[in-house]
């Protein structure tokens, strides 16, 4: 089955005024139909690049130095912007971090929600139903009165769950969700969560979910990709990363995440060491400095990504079995 989304090779460099920033190099990636993929890291580790690299949407600075990117098959790289707005639109739906700027302050709800669906021939009361009915399912009460409100009337949770609404909206074969939980506090943290578990069951499509939530990740998601400093280092099941994380970055980050701590401490543990600068990238394997288990080789080979089983690669010489 040709997978959604594959991304082969990806490398991204910002250019900036001290040099390029490498920040992603030679990422592959496959979002299968129907899955629920999971992307992990530390902040600066490239998730965010990744997912905008996407839908296009990369600031002014970005380079992409190689790479492929194919929805269904299609080349979205060689995209013109007229096919990309196209794709943007009805095909790839976008959920970000802030909900406070994801919809239009001077627009009723209503309005945008009934806008979007300006490529369907449909009449304005048959698009206003189709509108509330998104707004019950992601659980906004009242949605037809709540519908001639404008943003600013509704918290950061709702705002969230009419964000995600607009997305599915166009029925998007794959839908992105760049941290959608946040920028919420713990309540609306968890009116969100609850929706992603009712997606789950009802969404015929796949989902990316970038998150720092591990416990959200193991829950709602069938494959995690974990990423360090621009690059893939780990791709499993939901069941291999959690049970038998294979490389040293996605044991220590799974050992700090406070969710599987046992007891309360006052102190979190961390990862010792800095994430490298992504301006001079140090030959050898990325996470070498600040790993535990580091051979000899890891300082100047850069590992290649071993299969362990189908489903499961890890980028870390400790796999080697020669
Ligand atoms: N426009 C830019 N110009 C220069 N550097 C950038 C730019 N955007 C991102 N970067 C750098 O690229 C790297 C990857 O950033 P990215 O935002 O993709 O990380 P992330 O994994 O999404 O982090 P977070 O968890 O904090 O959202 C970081 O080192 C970041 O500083
Ligand atoms: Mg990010």
């Amino acid at each position: 089955m040709t997978p959604v989304l594959s991304i082969k090779n990806l490398s991204i460099d910002f250019l900036t005024s001290g040099g390029p920033v490498h920040a992603l190099r030679e990422v592959n990636l496959c979002i299968p139909q129907n899955r629920i993929v999971g992307i992990v890291g530390e902040s600066g580790s490239g998730k965010s690049t990744v997912v905008s690299a996407v839908i296009r949407l990369l600031a002014n600075n970005a380079d992409v130095r190689s790479g492929e990117i194919e929805f269904e098959g299609r080349d979205i790289l060689a995209m013109s912007e007229i096919e990309l707005r196209t794709l943007r639109g009805e095909e790839i739906a976008m959920v970000f971090q802030d909900p406070m700027t994801a919809q239009t302050p001077v627009l009723s709800i209503g309005q945008q929600m009934i806008d979007i669906q300006y490529r369907r021939s449909l009449s304005r009361k048959e698009k206003r139903q189709k509108a509330i009915d998104m707004l019950t399912r992601v659980g906004i009460p009242d949605p037809s009165d709540r519908m001639d409100q404008y943003p600013h009337q509704f918290s950061g949770g709702m705002r969230q769950r009419i964000s995600i609404a607009m997305s599915l909206m166009m029925s998007p074969k794959l839908l992105i969700a760049d941290e959608p939980t946040t920028a919420l506090d713990v309540t609306l943290e968890a009116q969100i969560i609850h929706l992603f578990r009712e997606l789950r069951k009802s969404f015929d499509g796949s989902i990316v979910l970038v998150s720092h939530n591990l416990g959200l990740i193991a829950e709602l998601c069938d494959e995690v990709v974990v990423m360090y400093a621009g690059e893939v280092v780990e791709r499993a099941t939901v069941d291999d990363i959690f049970n038998r994380a294979a490389h040293p970055y996605t044991q220590a980050l799974l050992d700090c995440d406070p969710a599987r701590l046992d007891e309360l401490t006052a102190k979190l543990p961390t990862i010792t060491g800095d994430v490298p600068d992504l301006q001079g990238i140090p030959a050898g394997c990325i996470f070498a400095s600040r790993c535990n288990q580091k051979l000899e080789q890891c300082t100047f080979n850069r590992p290649p990504a071993f299969t362990i089983t189908e489903s499961h690669d890890v980028c870390c010489h400790l796999m080697r079995n020669d």
